[in-house]
């Protein structure tokens, strides 16, 4: 009798933790298609993260390395380069930024790669 209850007991606990499993999965592809890269604008989401995560160094009267990255156009001349993408995505041969810190989320870096891709323009 006590193996039969030990054996239900078991059973109910896989079912339990695969239903759990399940529902992660679920909540990953919410929190994935909650990351909306369809219109991304210079204006209302690079300049915000260019501001919250490097001005406060590469901006200003003496920006670091002299890197300025306040305004579209100085923004560009780094998306053209390739440093930008190359610094935030922690490639080879690039310093990691934002210095200090670890790499952004990768809804940020999603958002600014179909940027990128879409032309990076200043709209
Ligand atoms: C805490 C200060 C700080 C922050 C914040 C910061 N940087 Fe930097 N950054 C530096 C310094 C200092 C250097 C020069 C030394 C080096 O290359 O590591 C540098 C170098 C760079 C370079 C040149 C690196 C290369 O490989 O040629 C780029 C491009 C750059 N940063 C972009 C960014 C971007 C984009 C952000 C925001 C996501 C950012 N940085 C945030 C301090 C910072």
């Amino acid at each position: 009798m006590k193996s039969i209850l030990l054996l239900i007991t078991t059973f109910v606990s896989i079912v339990t933790l695969s239903a759990s499993c399940v529902n992660n999965n679920k909540q990953d592809l919410l929190n994935a298609s909650a990351c909306d890269t369809s219109s991304v604008k210079y204006s209302t989401i690079i300049a915000p993260i260019m501001t919250n995560y490097c001005t406060n160094c590469h901006g200003g009267s003496s920006p670091s390395a002299n890197i300025d990255l306040e305004g579209y156009t100085n923004v560009k001349t780094y998306v053209d380069n390739g440093k930008l993408w190359g610094t935030m995505n922690h490639d080879n041969g690039y310093s990691a930024m934002p210095q200090g810190t670890g790499k952004l989320d990768a809804c940020t870096l999603n958002k600014l790669l179909a940027w990128i891709h879409a032309g990076a323009l200043n709209n």
